[in-house]
């Protein structure tokens, strides 16, 4: 899907410098506060494990000068992150993002296309109930204004809200929006919307990007409270749920970061990203497809007697060099003991290869699930085995 749309892959380290977090996802959110794991290194610098990778992008794009390259970038990560959360179901300390970020383009043809590739890939790999929310947070310019307003209306409910919120509302007011404590939920519905107090550039924007997707046959769902958990984003802002998935439902979370690059000492580059929590995609394919988790195995080698172990071998080695996936026990067994082995490892086949069928040089062929036995000669079973499968 990267490569159909001209996506190159970045890697960035594991460790950065503590200060590219706070700078760019920002000193006030849930992130930089309670979910790094930050340390010290032995010249006293002080390291962070990556909560996530656009900084690291950013980051490296300008410590490499790729800017200079001219033209936009399209990038690809896949890796772990880091987050010291509360684990539960979709949520690890540890989880794994496929993340994307274009850098260089402010066209709301560029949020469209990011859209457009991630339905695409989500409907590809089957995930059918999800619902795209999205949003506009503006620019630094109306947020001001917002922020002004936004301060005013929180002045007069704060004292009902919980601890985070009433610190929020006076140093971060818009954290207060993505608050996630039930109680203070019908407080923050009545709280004044960005959407409605956009400039006209970003109210253009955003007009365009809806058209876009319109045009693409795309549904979303405006939401103005997505504000996301991150700082450093402007104008357009979405995240994908999946109801397959409970508590957790965000799969993808990104959006435009017009500012981040100047923000970290870079010159002034437009970008756009998102990210796949791929933890919770495994999670939401399974749910929609009703997967089990391992691969399944196509076929279980029975062997009985000693002499009929070289030909099972070499025939499991044979059927594994054709990609099949085979396994076989190399200690004696039973053949009621190995046909029990065979259905507990829901093995789509079983091969038997005993006295008789060495003689006869022809193998029995069993269908687990069916019940039905053949006989089939050796030679035979690759190419029998890969039409079945
Ligand atoms: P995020 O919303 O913080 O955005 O994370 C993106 C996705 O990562 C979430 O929707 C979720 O699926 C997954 N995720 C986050 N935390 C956890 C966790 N503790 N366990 C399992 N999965 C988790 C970002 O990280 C931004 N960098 C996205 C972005 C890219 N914006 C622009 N470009």
């Amino acid at each position: 899907m990267f490569a159909a749309y001209h996506y190159g892959e970045i890697r960035t380290p594991v460790l950065e410098a503590t200060a590219l977090f706070a700078r760019s996802v920002g000193e006030d959110t849930d992130i930089v506060m309670k979910e790094m794991y930050t340390f010290r290194d032995r010249d006293e610098e002080s390291l962070t494990l990556r909560p996530e990778a656009t900084a690291s992008v950013v980051r490296a794009y300008i410590e490499h000068s790729l800017y200079n390259q001219g033209g936009i970038h399209k990038l690809y990560y896949i890796g772990p992150m880091f987050r010291r959360e509360r684990p539960q179901k979709g949520r690890y300390r540890q989880f794994y993002q496929i993340g994307a970020e274009v850098l260089g383009s402010q066209s709301p043809l560029v949020d469209a296309e990011v859209l457009e590739m991630l339905v695409l890939f989500l409907e590809r790999i089957g995930i059918r109930e999800y619902q795209l929310l999205l949003n506009s947070v503006g620019c630094p310019k109306c947020r001001a204004e917002y922020l002004k307003g936004l301060r005013e209306a929180l002045q007069s409910v704060k004292g009902a809200m919980c601890g985070d919120c009433q610190r929020r509302a006076d140093t971060n007011p818009l954290r207060v929006l993505d608050c996630k404590v039930e109680a203070d939920q019908p407080i923050i519905e009545k709280l004044p919307k960005i959407i409605d107090q956009l400039d006209p550039e970003c109210r253009q924007h955003f007009d365009r990007v809806t058209s876009e997707l319109q045009a693409r046959g795309l549904a979303y769902q405006v939401t103005p409270r997505l504000v996301r958990g991150l700082d450093y984003y402007t104008r357009t802002t979405f995240e994908i749920t999946s109801g397959a998935l409970g508590a957790q439902n965000a799969v993808v979370g990104g959006g435009r970061y017009d500012g981040l690059s100047e923000m970290l000492g870079g010159p002034p580059t437009p970008g756009i990203g998102f990210s796949i929590g791929q933890d919770r995609l495994i999670l939401a394919v399974q749910a929609a497809a009703g997967l089990k988790s391992e691969a399944p195995l196509g076929a279980y080698v029975v062997w009985m007697g000693e002499a009929a172990l070289p030909p099972a071998a070499r025939l499991a080695r044979e059927l594994r060099a054709q990609g099949l996936s085979v396994e076989i026990d190399y200690d004696p067994m039973k053949i009621k003991k190995a046909m029990g082995v065979a259905n507990k490892l829901q093995a789509r086949f079983a091969i038997i290869i005993g006295e008789g069928e060495l003689a006869s040089g022809r193998y029995q062929l069993k269908d687990m699930g069916s019940g039905q036995q053949q006989e089939m000669e050796p030679g035979n079973i690759a190419a029998y085995l890969k039409a079945e499968l």
